[in-house]
């Protein structure tokens, strides 16, 4: 049994990795599979929300009945969230956004300094923080994000809920088995920003998806 708890909700969801292009074969990324957000979105839309998913590359086939648009760098990402957020009563920030790309992408193939005599560097620059941008212009809406940390996890996301202005941030150790970027499950703490808190047990991330709108669901 599934609840219709979510109709007539439109939920923006983003998922998946950025890529930021050194040249036009090579990029900085991570390692984000894309598995968690497109299992909120998949939850979401069975439980009757209007979902948008914005998606960073990843090799999972769009959800069935969700909006998915697919965007390359955090640049692409940022314009898309900022252009769907006006109409969207919930976003979950899920997406594994690069903070860096490089300075000067350049248009051309880099060769090597057998060929060049050259040494290469790379300058970096800071990306947008997209989740950042959204906390400053959410008024009503409820706004969630991800935060993966290797260590001080419900300090470290308590930090950041307060600092991009969200409702709630999905605290997720990296380094744990089962859980974190590639995986099928995750372990995770729900922590919200009138200061409860909720240890989630290790879960197949279709499970840790509907424990996380069910504690939305309530807040709404
Ligand atoms: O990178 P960080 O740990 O700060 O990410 C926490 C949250 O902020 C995540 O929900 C992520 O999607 C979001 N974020 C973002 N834009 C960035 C960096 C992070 O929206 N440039």
């Amino acid at each position: 049994f599934v609840p219709c708890d979510f109709t007539g909700k439109k939920i923006l969801i983003t998922a998946g990795p950025t890529r930021e292009a050194i040249d036009p074969v090579r990029y900085i990324s991570n390692h984000s599979s894309g598995k968690m957000g497109y299992a909120i979105a998949e939850a979401a839309e069975k439980r009757g929300a209007e979902v948008t998913l914005v998606s960073g590359p990843v090799a999972l086939l769009p959800p069935l009945g969700v909006e998915t648009v697919r965007v390359e760098s955090a640049r692409d990402m940022a314009d898309a969230v900022l252009g769907a957020m006006d109409t969207a009563d919930i976003i979950i920030k899920v997406a594994a956004v690069a903070d860096y790309r490089p300075a000067d992408s350049r248009d051309k193939k880099i060769k090597k300094k057998d060929q060049t005599g050259e040494d290469l560097s790379i300058n970096i620059t800071e990306n947008p923080d997209i989740l950042r941008a959204v906390g400053k212009k959410k008024q009503h809406r409820f706004v969630a994000g991800f935060a993966a940390e290797t260590n001080d996890l419900v300090e470290n996301a308590t930090l950041k809920m307060d600092r991009k202005n969200l409702d709630m941030i999905v605290a997720n150790k990296v380094g744990v088995e089962g859980s974190g970027f590639e995986a099928d499950t995750n372990k995770v703490t729900f922590l919200f920003r009138d200061g409860t808190r909720r240890d989630v047990p290790l879960m197949d991330k279709s499970a840790v998806a509907h424990a996380l709108l069910d504690e939305i669901g309530i807040r709404l």
